[in-house]
């Protein structure tokens, strides 16, 4: 049995056995290795944050977990049939969403996740970085093959929006907003932002990742300065800290809903919850794409996710892609 299998059949037998004591015997049989073994696996479960009290005539007993993120953390109590049923787990990597890009590429299945605790060159939007401290927050990519034409794929965006909204609504109990395209945002500040990168060929996607930044127990403090007026966490809202671990498993399973809705329905209650959330209509607003900045009404976002702007000449232009800011 690989160490790290090995490690998860551990904590399996210590956390059904909650608070009492897992003998040393029983996990040798159970296993089937020696009690050096196991004593060194004990060793590197303690390395990562586990406190596990040892007694020669009792055994094991686990008295904390960590707050980590890991499958071992994260697979008892998720609710979902498929989604993020396969977590691939860093404490540090460089991005979540290029580890699940490189993955997909190599025939990952749909459903498969990558967590990270940090991101040393976590990615925003438009070539941005993205502050991804350790522990704190929420950095998830999930990999999905949906059969639909790339044209479509914006609608995956707003479908991820809406589940990462309603999460931390459910959370918070606050009312969180979107932000076209995909900026979650309580009291106006971003708490959440989204990065959902595409591989196709003209008619038909081969893989979307749902890339998702999600901050929950970062002090606001703790930001860089440029972003500390513009951004939050949900800690920061409610005052007190959230469990990243319940968050997750709620954020998988809303994900596995919407999806499993987008595959029934198509587009339109994805839009329509979308909207709901959405504060843009009949705003002014400045919009900058990669082509240029302009300035007009928002008027609606088109069935496919594009941004319908009434511009100070009168006439009307769709936007796929771009940044706004109110006005
Ligand atoms: C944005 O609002 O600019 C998008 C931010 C997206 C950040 C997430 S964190 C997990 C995933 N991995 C990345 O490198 N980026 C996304």
């Amino acid at each position: 049995m690989r160490n790290h299998v090995m490690n998860g059949e551990i904590l399996r037998l210590l956390k059904e056995h909650r608070s009492n004591f897992v003998s040393g015997e029983e996990m040798c049989r159970h296993l089937k290795v020696t009690r050096t073994a196991v004593w060194k696996r004990i060793g590197a479960l303690r390395a990562l944050g586990y406190e596990i009290e040892a007694s020669p005539r009792t055994g094991y007993r686990l008295v904390r977990s960590p707050d980590v993120l890991s499958l071992w953390e994260v697979g008892p109590n998720l609710k979902t049939k498929w989604m993020g049923k396969k977590i691939h787990y860093y404490q540090a990597i460089d991005s979540t969403n290029s580890a699940a890009y490189q993955m997909a590429l190599r025939g990952a299945d749909e459903g498969e996740a990558v967590i990270a605790e940090s991101q040393e060159k976590g990615r925003g939007r438009l070539g941005r970085p993205w502050f991804s401290p350790p522990f704190l927050n929420l950095h998830l990519s999930v990999i999905l093959r949906p059969k639909i034409p790339p044209q479509q794929a914006s609608l995956l965006t707003l479908m991820a929006a809406v589940a990462t909204a309603n999460t931390v609504e459910r959370f918070s109990g606050l009312c969180p907003s979107i932000k076209w395209p995909n900026d979650i945002l309580l009291n106006n500040r971003k708490v959440a932002g989204l990065l959902n990168e595409i591989h196709s060929e003209t008619d038909r996607i081969h893989f979307v990742i749902l890339g998702m930044g999600v901050n929950l127990n970062m002090d606001g403090k703790a930001l860089p300065k440029e972003i500390r007026t513009k951004a939050t966490s949900l800690k920061e809202e409610m005052g007190r800290p959230v469990s990243r671990k319940e968050f997750l498993q709620s954020l998988l399973k809303e994900l596995e809903g919407w999806y499993s809705t987008f595959s029934k329905k198509g587009g339109a209650p994805i839009l329509k919850a979308w909207r709901a959330r959405s504060r843009i209509k009949g705003k002014k607003v400045r919009v900058t794409s990669f082509r240029e900045t302009l300035v007009g009404v928002a008027i609606d976002v088109d069935t496919d996710g594009a941004l319908i702007l009434k511009t100070r000449t009168g006439g009307r232009r769709r936007i796929v892609a771009g940044d706004i800011e109110y006005r």
